[in-house]
Order: structure tokens, then sequence, then C-alpha cells
């Protein structure tokens, strides 16, 4: 196997790598003076380290980047928020996943509370939040049930690009999937993450969401997921989910 290492590499890099924060976090964790390297401290951001070589810890705990990332998908029930704890103990997506065994494991973006379906996780901090970035253009098909039946002429303003209060939104793919007892339902395709999107869609449509299922995040789907269950990404969806945002196989160290 060749060595894929980056050798030396940016230090905020490796402990995204290693699953302590995302980039843009490990930098604050820096500035703050929570990592040493070698037993001092260092904040400057461009410093480098060598994962072989030197002793990374954060609030003075060793960490290691490990040979491979974790990658899982959750189809998320309704009635959990998604983060990985909560100051008020409401229900959290880390009781639904592996956290003991994939310490670092963090959601990729985020369903809204009573949102439903495939939820992305992973231990690679540096994947995640370029899968977020919107220059990726990650698509994720919802299917959404409304109120009242929306016309073709409803939908178009969405395939054309809706404005929102915080700007128009990139042209949607947008479908009638049929009529239900309580209204309609509708599938879309977006390739932005805005907060609430598909709900502002809807709403600026006169068509209010009653109920939202995501059922594909980029290249992963899977029906058959019971609700509430998770399982790992095979390798070929890991390997699509990295070539979406065109990133390398990550660092290895022996020290895993
Ligand atoms: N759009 C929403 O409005 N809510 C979600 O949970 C996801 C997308």
């Amino acid at each position: 196997m060749t060595d894929e290492r980056v050798v030396p590499m940016r230090l905020q890099r490796f402990l995204a790598r290693a699953g302590v924060a995302s980039r843009r976090g490990s930098e604050n964790l820096m500035t703050a003076g929570r990592v040493r390297v070698n037993g001092v401290v260092v904040t400057e951001l461009g410093s480098k380290v060598d994962p072989l070589v030197d002793v990374v810890e954060v609030d003075g705990r060793a960490v290691h980047i490990a040979d491979e990332p974790t990658y899982l998908v959750l189809n998320k029930p309704a009635g959990y928020l998604t983060t990985m704890s909560d100051p008020y103990g409401r229900p959290c997506v880390s009781s639904l996943v592996p956290v003991d065994e994939h310490p670092g494991l963090f959601p990729v973006g985020r369903l809204d509370m009573d949102t439903t379906g495939l939820l992305l996780f992973t231990t690679d901090g540096d994947a995640a939040q370029e899968m977020l970035h919107p220059s990726h253009h990650v698509d994720k098909h919802y299917v959404a049930l409304v109120t009242g039946v929306p016309t073709e002429g409803e939908l178009d303003v969405l395939r054309a690009g809706v404005v929102l209060d915080d700007g128009p939104c990139q042209p949607a793919e947008v479908e009638l999937l049929g009529t239900a007892e309580r209204g309609a339902r509708v599938g879309l395709r977006i390739f932005e993450g805005r907060k609430h999107q598909v709900k502002r869609m809807l709403d600026a449509i006169g068509h209010p969401v009653l109920e939202l299922h995501r059922d594909a995040f980029g290249p992963i789907s899977d029906p058959g997921l019971p609700e509430g269950s998770w399982r790992p990404l095979t390798q070929e969806e890991i390997h699509s989910v990295r070539s979406l945002v065109n990133r390398a196989a990550p660092a290895r160290s022996s020290r895993a």
C-alpha cells in the first residue's frame, strides 16, 4: 500500500482529521490555548505537525488520527435534536449512534427536530466541513407532506429559484408525487442547506409542510433502513461521498 500521509500537516487539519472538531472549531481550540504539541501550547494557526512523530494533546488528552475515519448513516426519527448534547436534556441524535466506539463522531449538517430521514455522521471533521460548503452543492432529496395541492405553476416558482427572506434559492428539482388525505406529497431535490430551507420554500408558495422526510443525501439513500437505526457506509459510498468534495484518502498514522 502506498503511504498516503501528508507530512507535515497543519495542526488544525490534524485536529479535524482526528475528529476533535471541524477545522474552524479546531482553530478556536488552538487560539484558546487548549492544544499542546510535544508539551508546548500552540496557538499559531500556521503551525504544522508530523502525525507520526509529534504528540498532540487537547485539554491534556492525546489525540491521534485513526487509520480510517468512520462514516455512518442514521435514519433519524422525529423528536430528536441534531446535536451531540443538549443543555436542557432533550433527546439528541447522539443517543442513536455508537459514540463510545467512535469518539469524535458528529452529524454532517442538521435535520429539524420534527424532520425524519437520512443523516450522515463522520469522525472526519474536514470532510464534513467540505460537504457542507455551499461551493460543493451536495444535493439532498426530501419528500414533504404539505397542506393543499400545489399547482404546477406554484412548483415552477421553486424550480426557478424562489426568493426567501435571506435571498434567492438555487433552482430546485420539484415534482408532485400525489395527493394525500391531508394534502399532497412533494418531492424536492435541493443543492444548498439553509436553515429550515424546505419548509420556508413550501411556505413561500402557500403550502406549509406538515411532515418532512429526507430520503437521500448526495449518493446515499437507503429505503430499507429502519427508523432509529444506523449502518456504516460501504466502501463504495465512502468513495462517492469523498469524491463529491474531491478529497484524497485521509492521512494515516501508525499510532491509531
Ligand atoms: N429543510 C427544512 O426545512 N428542515 C429540515 O430539517 C431539512 C431541510
